[in-house]
């Protein structure tokens, strides 16, 4: 419907900001005009109660009370107005340039990683000197780990924010952020920051207005003056750390009240029903879209809206908070996309996409949390019809989306996919889970695994997983000659201990741990959406236990995985035979080949394939007419596959050919068969 009153609103308010609305800003205009109703809808179904068609400008909404609403909406509109205002011309062009190519980061063209900057390069300022390396390697596009200001020992890596608009001095300044920004623009880089919605640092000055006893910024949190409702809240919410901070709530002795902490006990859950919350976090958005930022990564989305009587996860209210920040975003600052870091089940993170007439205008992109994990699984147990089953969930991504694939992050790894996923595969949940959770914390006989549990929840038994790439796919084990008779099929050797890295990388438990972190991070490299590595994944770092004589970093093991880079060990990549040669140099060929293959872009472009062998798991790649066979062996053994598997689609190929090794094979006869390695894995074009 034509909301007279709203449209008249805009143009008044883009007139007062001098804008030239038929000229200049017509582009801005038309997005404001095109979405103002939608936007008007949605923040008046959280803010509001006008109802559905009445415009809420007209004037019987303002006799009715609403002033106060009304105002807050049009603050948000004049916000977006200066936000736009405020953007600089070269940001300005890189929002018309990547709306002209639409969904711009489903491209083949961008590898990301993720890293925190002062465990990599020291501090902002020596970040430009590690850029070649990324450019080495194929990474053009960075998340860098929270920055801006969090209190040392109680900061969660960064996501207890005291300050959101100030960087944190251990990184450096913002001048130095913006530096960093423009370097890496220059190189043709993206960039990715978070903005950690869902809570603050108790430190927060909001958090300490509070504390003091200021009502309006009490309003800014979930605060009680006692334990009625966190009592009936905690029923129901789960626990998220529950060995480093059981329940929900935090008792505040300054103010002799209760407040919401769904994470940490220093983290303070925002009270997102408060108008005055969103405006302030939404000022924040924009603060970091305006400093040029790609990709913002929208730190615990489920979490932003709660509700008695619910896990307090992924409401219907969470997704339209997210769908109005979506608007307000694509209008002022189009060429900032929005990640949403739900690692929820399945079916609940396709819904941050967008649902119904939102598909698509909710989260540019989301996390596969649940494929990472299922790679997990399937390396664990050899088997992928877990991984199998959980496609027809995942293939619900809309079009114009995409993911983040990954093998490892800076958090652990959840098993929270479906049981039903699991029965489908014809295992049992619970000892399916177990077995995967004792193999990983290398709990279970002889498994090459080294990690540990993270989180275990003493009533529950659940538990997530801690541990780098390498450590868990054998390499940390492998190198200490600690490998008895796993999957290796190596008998226990000390003198392996002492090897050079050259004559290490040719003990075949060294080997085997190379080709497996090679498959894992092959499968989620060719899969559609953007790769995500994690810094020092690239060279095998293994676990790091140095966490533990840290105060600050001692009660959460996800530290483990979080190496500071010693730079001496990166150069090894230079020595050819070594262990970080070997695995540097596969991850950049995967880069590279993902980058030349246009069928390796996100276009909704896969077909799993129907097992032909448990063991192997399977997709097409389809792209300027070519059709590309992914098949990943994820079995210690040679996997079988009868050729017949290339013919099933309707192709009739004469010869495969592998991307990845080079080699030609004639197609046999159907009945015959392809062989695969242990752990390997091949890119088969057909012919
Ligand atoms: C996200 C972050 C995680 C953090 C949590 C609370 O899940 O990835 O590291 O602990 O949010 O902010």
């Amino acid at each position: 419907m034509f909301q007279y009153e709203l449209h008249k609103k805009i143009k008044e308010l883009c007139l007062t900001h001098l804008m030239d609305i038929a000229g200049a800003d017509h582009a801005f205009y038309l997005r404001m005009i095109a979405n103002a109703n939608t936007l008007q809808d949605l923040y008046f179904s959280i803010y509001g109660n006008t109802g559905g068609n009445l415009s809420v400008f007209h004037a019987s909404a303002k006799s009715s009370g609403e002033s106060k609403s009304l105002q807050a909406f049009e603050n948000i509109l004049t916000l977006i107005i200066e936000t736009y205002k405020q953007r600089k011309p070269a940001f300005r062009k890189r929002d018309t340039l990547k709306e002209q190519q639409g969904a711009w980061f489903a491209s083949n063209q961008i590898t990301g990683m993720s890293l925190y900057v002062d465990r990599f390069a020291g501090n902002l300022k020596s970040m430009p000197e590690r850029l070649p390396y990324l450019q080495e390697l194929g990474v053009n596009f960075l998340h860098l780990m929270p920055l801006f200001e969090s209190p040392e020992g109680e900061s969660d890596g960064g996501y207890a924010v005291s300050d959101f608009r100030k960087i944190d001095e251990r990184f450096g300044t913002l001048n130095e952020f913006k530096i960093l920004q423009e370097k890496m623009q220059a190189a043709g880089m993206y960039l990715m920051i978070d903005i950690v919605l869902n809570h603050t640092s108790h430190q927060h000055e909001w958090a300490k207005k509070a504390k003091a006893g200021d009502k309006k910024y009490q309003d800014f949190f979930y605060m009680y003056d006692n334990r009625e409702i966190p009592d009936q809240l905690d029923a129901t919410m789960p626990e998220i750390f529950p060995e480093s901070s059981p329940g929900s709530f935090s008792f505040v002795p300054e103010c002799n009240k209760w407040v919401m902490t769904v994470f940490h006990h220093y983290q303070w859950d925002l009270n997102y029903t408060n108008p005055d919350v969103f405006s302030a976090m939404l000022e924040n958005i924009f603060f970091y879209a305006n400093l040029g930022v790609d990709i913002l990564r929208i730190d615990a989305p489920a979490f932003i809206w709660k509700q008695l009587g619910t896990t307090c996860q992924n409401l219907p209210k969470a997704h339209t908070l997210l769908q109005l920040i979506k608007h307000c975003v694509h209008i002022a600052t189009p060429g900032m996309a929005l990640l949403g870091e739900a690692i929820v089940a399945p079916k609940e993170i396709i819904k941050y996409f967008g649902t119904d007439a939102f598909v698509a205008k909710e989260c540019d992109i989301a996390y596969n949390a649940t494929q990472m994990a299922l790679q997990w699984d399937a390396l664990a147990t050899g088997d992928t019809r877990v991984m199998l089953a959980a496609q027809h969930e995942l293939l619900q991504k809309p079009l114009g989306t995409t993911w983040i694939t990954y093998t490892r992050c800076h958090d652990d790894i959840g098993l929270g996919y479906d049981d039903s996923m699991i029965a489908a595969a014809g295992f049992n949940s619970y000892e399916h889970r177990k077995f995967l959770k004792e193999f990983y914390s290398g709990n279970y006989p002889n498994s090459p695994a080294a990690g540990a549990l993270f989180s275990v929840n003493p009533k529950t038994q659940d538990a997530r997983i801690s541990g780098s790439l390498a450590s868990l796919c054998g390499l940390e084990k492998a190198l200490a000659g600690d490998l008895v008779s796993s999957d290796s099929g190596l008998k226990n050797d000390s003198e392996l201990k002492n090897e050079t890295p050259i004559n290490a990388a040719n003990n075949p438990a060294v080997q085997i741990a190379i080709s497996k972190i090679v498959l894992m991070q092959a499968q989620s490299m060719l899969l559609g959406g953007i790769p995500m590595l994690f810094y020092g994944d690239e060279v095998g770092y293994t676990n790091d236990y140095s966490y533990l004589v840290d105060p600050g970093k001692s009660y959460d093991n996800r530290w483990m995985h979080r190496p500071v880079i010693r730079w001496e060990k990166n150069e090894l990549r230079k020595v050819a035979g070594s262990v970080e040669q070997r695995i540097f140099s596969a991850t950049q060929q995967l880069i590279q080949l993902r980058k030349s293959i246009t069928a390796f872009s996100d276009q909704k472009n896969i077909t799993w394939l129907t097992p032909h062998n448990i063991h192997v798991a399977g997709f097409i790649r389809h792209g300027e007419g070519k059709h590309y066979y992914c098949l990943f062996n994820f079995n210690n053994k040679a996997a079988y596959i009868t050729w017949y598997l290339f013919k099933e689609h309707g192709f009739a190929p004469t010869e495969v050919h592998d991307c990845w090794t080079g080699k030609k094979q004639k197609v046999g006869p159907d009945h015959e068969y392809l062989v695969m390695e242990p752990y390997q894995f091949a890119v088969f074009e057909l012919r």
